[in-house]
């Protein structure tokens, strides 16, 4: 039997776990022609959603289409050309009124046209005798697509990649094209926070004010349960609730790692599973996950590493400056912790949850905090 707890972005209906509301929400979204952002930290379920959204689309509404790209491999807006039009065309494929359409408009852009020889997927290549070319194309192709007499959703994953792009403008040029589309939503998603946010809610930037925001917390204790004891019961395995309260916690409820300690239990073809089997697992993880922890080490300055073994240790830190905390772990001066803070976040090993009681701190590999938590 397939190992039901899947560690890829998205399977079926049937092996993910509620989200619901946030469903709900952004189909409601979609209906309307709202242009969305969604944030959340890592690995909590941002592009799963997104794929389980298009996959409800795709059954309950068959007028609209939709594209997916995730641009978190891109480097310049050529890039962004290029997976935006390879987007295009897995949704619109050849032989279909629209797909036949693109092809031309794309062949119309003398592009050098290849198939992965593994994925069998279209790749292209586009070059551009001038800048003002390249735009033209990237209008181009938001024209095309805004042009086709039906309701597009176009998902633009790890969104915060376009600050990384070397050219000027280019959250001026996107937005304006964007503006000018009437058949299309947009779903942006990210999370890298600190840039998402700079990006839509900073007023001195071009994308402010331009969405609505969908935000992803963890999944909530009892669904979480259900459908843990779900997958369980019906590939003919008992679990019992001490050892499903004990995954939850230990993983914090945090998706990925929720996860993938289920898949590693299942794994075990153990028919019985109580807490012990579930800590079996647990160490099977932190094992594994030794070599990439030390690389984690070699990374970082040893005070940094000081700092992330005090985090650990602690959890979740909710006063991250205060002189207890400095001096329980020798961390030096509140400066020093705030540089700490900044550097660790900029490397995406901090999460930062703000609340209005402040904000609190706690790893956002949870695995690795286990694993530095022993030290
Ligand atoms: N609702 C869900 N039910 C079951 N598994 C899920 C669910 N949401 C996400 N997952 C699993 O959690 C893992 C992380 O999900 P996903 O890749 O969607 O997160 P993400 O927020 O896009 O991460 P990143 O920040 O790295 O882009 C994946 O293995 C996915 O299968
Ligand atoms: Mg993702």
């Amino acid at each position: 039997m397939d190992n039901p707890f899947i560690i890829k972005p998205y399977k079926s209906k049937d092996l993910f776990c509620d989200r619901e509301q946030e469903l709900r929400l952004m189909l409601s979204n979609c209906l309307n022609y709202t242009d969305m952002t969604l944030i959340s930290q890592r690995r909590l379920g941002k592009t799963g959603l997104i794929l389980r959204l298009f996959d409800e689309i795709k059954e309950q509404h068959t007028d609209i289409s939709t594209i997916y790209i995730d641009i978190l491999a891109s480097r310049t807006i050529d890039d962004f050309i290029k997976l935006l039009a390879e987007g295009a065309m897995r949704a619109f494929k050849p032989k279909t009124s629209i797909g036949d359409k693109f092809m031309s408009f794309i062949k119309s852009l003398r592009p050098q046209l290849s198939f992965d020889n593994i994925t069998g997927e279209p790749q292209l290549q586009l070059t551009y005798n001038s800048v003002q070319e390249k735009e033209y194309t990237l209008r181009g192709l938001f024209e095309f697509l805004d042009q086709q007499g039906c309701h597009i959703v176009v998902a633009i994953d790890e969104f915060q990649q376009i600050r990384e792009y070397p050219e000027d403008n280019i959250e001026a040029l996107l937005r304006t094209y964007i503006q000018h589309t009437h058949n299309l939503t947009f779903i942006f998603s990210g999370s890298k926070k600190h840039l998402m946010t700079d990006i839509f809610i900073n007023e001195k930037k071009p994308f402010y004010s331009s969405t609505t925001f969908v935000s992803l917390d963890k999944i909530s204790v009892s669904s979480y349960s259900a459908f843990i004891k779900r997958l369980f019961t019906q590939s003919g395995k008992k679990i019992d609730n001490k050892a499903i309260n004990f995954i939850l916690e230990w993983t914090r409820r945090h998706t990925y790692y929720t996860q993938q300690l289920c898949h590693t239990i299942f794994a075990n073809e153990e028919s019985m599973i109580d807490v012990d089997a579930v800590k079996k697992a647990c160490n099977q993880l932190l094992s594994q996950s030794e070599y990439t922890f030390l690389q984690y080490k070699q990374m970082l300055t040893p005070k940094q590493w000081n700092f992330m073994i005090a985090i650990a240790k602690e959890g979740t830190v909710h006063k991250a400056t205060s002189a207890e905390f400095l001096s329980k772990y020798k961390l030096g001066t509140p400066s020093t912790v705030t540089r700490l803070l900044d550097s660790l976040k900029e490397k995406g090993l901090l999460n930062d949850d703000v609340s209005i009681k402040g904000t609190s701190y706690s790893l956002n590999d949870v695995f690795l905090s286990h694993w530095l938590e022993r030290l």
